[in-house]
């Protein structure tokens, strides 16, 4: 069976859909077979950045569009899974306590994306605490610092204190790159698209696809 990779978070539009997007791009880049799981149903969600992707005549394979599946919550069998290293589900913001205990456990690895401000650390830390009251999940659950800015220590800062506040955080810090906005309007990676930076994001996530799998 596949390992189950979830990421979720406390608060909507902290990178969430671009995580989910780029981890199961890094671990198809990598050679696994990976598909990714919708179970967000709005704007901003991985279905519809494979959509653009198709749109602008993305094949899937060579570049443009998304080199991996991504289905549905409701359009998945379970034997379209089975013969996959990894499946990446994309979740909905400020999940419900009783979701997110059904979340953690379904997933080997439960990701949750913050930012670095004290406003964003406190919501993940809550939300962390929320999965560390049960032993089970909170061997699974592993803080993904994103949106990190490139220039300064804020990164390096939020992981020393998430981790003296008792969280399990990810080494690598996905920085803030224009790139990924780019490759969310054009339903691609940020590997795919024209910008100075795009090596420097996809580094990134190759590093934490590394990490977690
Ligand atoms: N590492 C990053 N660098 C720059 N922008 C980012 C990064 N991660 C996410 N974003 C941007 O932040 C916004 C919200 O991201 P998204 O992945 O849609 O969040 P969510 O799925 O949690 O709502 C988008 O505009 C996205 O392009
Ligand atoms: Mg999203």
């Amino acid at each position: 069976m596949p390992k189950v990779l979830a990421v979720t978070s406390e608060k909507g539009g902290v990178g969430k859909s671009t995580l989910a997007v780029h981890l199961a791009g890094a671990l198809a880049e990598r050679g696994l077979k990976v598909a990714l799981i919708d179970e967000d149903p709005r704007v901003g969600s991985s279905i519809r950045w494979a959509a653009r992707g198709m749109n602008l005549g993305g094949s899937g394979v060579g570049g443009a569009g998304l080199p991996f599946a991504v289905y549905e919550a409701d359009d998945v069998k379970p034997k379209k899974l089975a013969a996959l290293d990894a499946v990446v589900i994309d979740t909905e913001g400020r999940p419900k306590r009783k979701e997110l205990r059904q979340l953690a456990d379904r997933a080997d690895l439960i990701l949750v994306p913050s930012g670095t401000s004290a406003l964003e650390l406190e919501a993940t830390l809550e939300l962390m605490d929320f999965l560390q009251s049960d032993a089970d999940a909170a061997r699974r659950a592993r803080v993904v610092l994103t949106r990190v800015p490139p220039v300064g220590r804020a990164g390096e800062e939020a992981r020393e204190d998430l981790r003296e506040a008792g969280a399990t955080v990810c080494n690598t810090l996905v920085r803030a790159y224009a790139a990924y906005q780019r490759a969310a309007e054009l339903g691609t990676l940020a590997r795919d698209v024209r910008d100075p930076r795009a090596d420097t994001a996809w580094e990134d996530m190759l590093a934490l696809s590394r990490e977690v799998l």
